[in-house]
């Protein structure tokens, strides 16, 4: 609701900031301790535009020599349902040849979005490629893909905040929350693009 608090237009909070930083945390830890072996090589790939909050706290989690990489992807579908075609908008300015890759995204849901992009970076040749994403929503599925590292499994819902967006809104809110009803029925009128 245009002119309203932000805040307002949520009916309730899913995972709180505090929840999230937690979880990254961990997940930083982890993944330091994951590729230890591979300091300088590693590049993590933000999907933008859903993944860049998460990018930016999960890449200050990890300790080590990494690069990091911008990757611009556009589905078509409408803005709650994937095809699973993907178009790249912004291309990463680097080779990936013989690097150890960490896909960094917001939600795996149906999966297509993420096993297309597999594909198409397993071939350029990467040393490893894997994916790590904030949420997952395993009930959503329609492909064999599952994140190899995760932050939160969560219910079928649609979610906002945390660089989750509903037409192109609420990326910036610090927590994930659910929508109230009453902001679906009104006009944002406002067209959004990226994932
Ligand atoms: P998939 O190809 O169906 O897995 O689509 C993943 C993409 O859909 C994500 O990168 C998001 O941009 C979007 N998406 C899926 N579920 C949600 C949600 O609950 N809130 C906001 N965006 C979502
Ligand atoms: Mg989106």
């Amino acid at each position: 609701m245009k002119g309203q608090i932000m805040q307002g237009d949520i009916a309730k909070v899913l995972l709180s900031e505090e929840q999230i930083q937690q979880r990254i945390k961990e997940l930083g830890e982890q993944l330091s301790k994951d590729y230890a072996n591979c300091d300088g090589e590693v590049i993590l790939i933000c999907i933008l535009k859903g993944a860049v909050v998460f990018f930016a706290d999960l890449a200050r989690a990890m300790n080590m020599h990494m690069q990091m990489e911008f990757m611009g992807i556009s589905s078509y579908g409408n803005e709650q349902k994937t095809s699973g075609i993907v178009r790249i908008t912004k291309d990463i300015d680097t080779s990936i040849t013989d690097k150890h890759v960490i896909i960094a995204e917001d939600i795996m849901d149906s999966g297509l979005t993420l096993s297309h992009l597999v594909k198409l970076l397993s071939s350029r040749s990467p040393a490893s490629l894997k994916i790590c994403c904030l949420l997952d929503k395993p009930s959503r599925r329609e492909c064999d893909i599952t994140p190899d590292y995760c932050g939160f499994i969560i219910p079928n819902e649609f979610v906002v905040g945390y660089g989750l967006d509903y037409l192109g809104f609420y990326r910036n809110l610090p927590f994930v929350g659910v929508l109230k009803s009453s902001v679906y029925t009104e006009d944002f009128s406002t067209p959004t693009n990226g994932r």
